[in-house]
């Protein structure tokens, strides 16, 4: 089997919030506890879980734009963890992050051309002619005309935007994009579209990607891995068919029987969440899901369990899996 181009080993991060909650301090958010897999050259990882699972920080932290506390990231065969900005400078040209809007990462009062030039220029890519020749290719690989380069960012719709954030991205040849939300914020059929577009982009320039949705039906389409987080922790990772259709994790089983089914016959019995996700300022002990499992009993509450292999194509941290 081909090495990992990216390897996570019990990475945990946790925020310290700058105010004060009552009188008991600090709070101290553990957005990521002992988080570890491993992405493959070529593939999509798709990362799905509830708001605040820590998505966002697993992607930024990988990247390195968060200083893990404790694990190892090995990125490239290269131990990352502790690089200095400096040293990880000519690693960066080739792991890029593509946002859930990407208006707010495109400052508004500059032209696209130079929006797209701008890692070029930082990593001195070449002389002018160079990089206008660049520009014109990028935006012929995302879908856009070079008319479009001298235009402003606010002259585009949602879609075409994310097709300049995606342009941004590739634009030093990275070998992995990790993509927060890429879809989010676009309509439906354009979600599609970008998904198709990334899937080219991926074919064309052997792009490996990180995925980050919350909605299942974008993962299906867009991943062949998924890993599912709660609360801080990955509670299954596995070839995608495999955790959807036979979900192994009662968290996942939730979060599928959560969405819609419009087909009668394929309806499964409902495995409905009881109450709220707890604070990740207090994760509960044991499995962090044991509040509310329907199969939770007495070790859950107090055994983490570690993800381990289950069947093929999976793995699960669960004590008592479906
Ligand atoms: N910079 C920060 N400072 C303090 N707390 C943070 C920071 N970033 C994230 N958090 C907290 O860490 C936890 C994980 O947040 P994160 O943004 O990673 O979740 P997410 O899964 O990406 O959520 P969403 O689906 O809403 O984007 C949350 O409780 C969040 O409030
Ligand atoms: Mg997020």
């Amino acid at each position: 089997m081909t090495a990992p181009i990216l390897i996570a080993e019990n990475l945990s991060k946790t925020f310290h919030a700058g105010r004060r909650f009552g009188p008991g301090g600090r709070q101290n958010i553990q957005a990521l506890s002992n988080v570890s897999l491993k992405v493959y050259p070529g593939e999509t990882l798709g990362l799905v879980g509830e708001s605040g699972c820590g998505k966002s920080t697993l992607g930024r932290t990988l990247l390195k734009l968060y200083t893990p506390d404790a694990g190892k990231i090995i990125f490239q065969g290269q131990d990352i963890t502790r690089m200095s900005e400096r040293a990880l400078r000519p690693l960066r040209a080739n792991m890029q992050m593509v946002f859930q809007d990407p208006s707010a990462s495109l400052n508004p009062r500059r032209r696209v051309g130079d929006l797209i030039a701008e890692p070029l220029r930082v990593h001195n890519y070449g002389a002018r002619e160079k990089i206008q020749a660049r520009l014109e290719e990028l935006m012929h690989l995302v879908g856009l005309a070079p008319e479009h380069l001298s235009r402003f960012p606010h002259e585009f719709s949602g879609g075409q935007r994310q097709r300049i954030g995606l342009a941004r991205a590739i634009a030093l040849n990275p070998s992995l994009i990790i993509a927060d939300e890429p879809v989010s914020a676009l309509d439906v059929s354009i979600q599609a579209q970008i998904v198709n577009l990334m899937a080219d982009l991926q074919e064309q320039l052997d792009l490996t990607y990180i995925f980050i949705a919350h909605d299942l039906a974008v993962i299906r389409q867009a991943a062949e891995r998924v890993a599912v987080m709660y609360l801080g922790v990955i509670v299954e990772i596995g070839d995608t068919d495999t955790v959807m259709l036979t979900p192994a994790h009662h968290y996942t089983a939730a979060l599928i029987s959560a969405v819609p089914e419009p087909n009668p016959a394929a309806r499964r019995a409902r495995t409905i969440l009881q109450g709220e996700p707890p604070s990740p300022a207090n994760p509960p002990p044991g499995c962090r899901f044991h509040t509310r499992c329907p199969a939770a009993q007495g070790r859950c509450k107090t055994e983490r369990p570690e993800l381990r292999p289950y069947g093929e194509n999976r793995e699960v941290a669960c004590h008592f899996p479906l």
